[in-house]
């Protein structure tokens, strides 16, 4: 097998499909959750831009809501600078994340091999990870995850069907073989849009992409994130993420 060499040009084409179509129902009533802004700026640019600023990315799909395709493709195309040089996609998204995803890779052209999938509801993710994921693939990995340790311990319990009551503990699995996972979820081009249809067929849904390539025997490698690829999904991390901003906002002025 050739390895290429390059991330971007002739031996290796990567695009990056962007699920921004969800409601955002856990961050409380208001716009959809791409649209929310952070530092002025709606969520969902602060993620395409993290995106395109990769080298590695020459092509960026997002899903958007499907009643605000024109309005998300002009906002983007506003938004994107002179940095940011990879081309647009905007296609409506589905009733789940698996169908949005499904929608962009649709959207893909024939000659992408590499597939990053980001979610639009991780904002800052360090331009290094979408790099270091995209190279992983590049060397020949089917399917890459970024991840890190866990701070706290897990318990796997009964579920109890009454909200409050206390739930009898099963196991604690040992912290360190554990790992949370992030965004962008790298995977080459053809096992993606395979272990996507073969979803479709037997009916499987799965909360993350690479959990679809480990369903179907594929085989997924973690590499390491970074603890500001957090997704934003309650009230709380939004007043963490303006924390962030604020603070790279500190560090390019002085
Ligand atoms: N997503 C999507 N299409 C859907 C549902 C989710 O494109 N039908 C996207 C979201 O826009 C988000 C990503 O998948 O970028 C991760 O989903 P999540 O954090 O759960 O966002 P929401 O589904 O919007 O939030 P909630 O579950 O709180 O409603
Ligand atoms: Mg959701």
């Amino acid at each position: 097998m050739t390895v290429p060499t390059s991330l971007k040009g002739p031996n290796l084409n990567a695009a990056a499909v962007v699920p921004a179509a969800g409601r955002g129902e856990r961050l409380g009533p208001g716009a959809p959750k791409a649209l929310r802004e952070l530092g002025g700026v709606p969520i969902l640019v602060h993620a395409v831009r993290a995106l395109a600023r990769s080298r590695a990315v020459g092509l960026v799909v997002v899903v958007a809501p499907a009643n605000g395709v024109a309005e998300v493709r002009a906002l983007l195309t506003d938004a994107l600078g002179e940095r940011e040089s990879a081309a647009l996609v905007v296609v409506p998204g589905g009733e789940t994340r698996q169908e949005s995803v499904r929608a962009g890779l649709a959207a893909l052209p024939a000659d992408i091999d590499v597939v990053l999938v980001h979610d639009a509801a991780r904002p800052l993710v360090p331009v290094d990870v979408v790099d270091a994921v995209a190279r992983t693939v590049a060397d020949g990995a089917q399917a890459v995850v970024p991840a890190v340790p866990l701070a706290d311990t897990v318990k796997q319990v009964n579920p109890a069907s009454v909200a409050g009551t206390p739930e009898p503990v099963v196991s604690t699995p040992d912290r360190s073989t554990l790992r949370a996972v992030q965004t962008p979820q790298g995977f080459r081009r053809d096992i993606l849009d395979r272990v996507h249809a073969k979803a479709v067929a037997e009916g499987v849904d799965a909360t993350d992409d690479a959990g679809l390539v480990e369903r179907f025997g594929g085989r997924v490698v973690v590499v390491p994130g970074h603890e500001e690829a957090f997704k934003v999904t309650r009230p709380l991390d939004l007043v963490l993420a303006e924390a962030v901003l604020a603070r790279r906002r500190s560090r390019v002025e002085y």
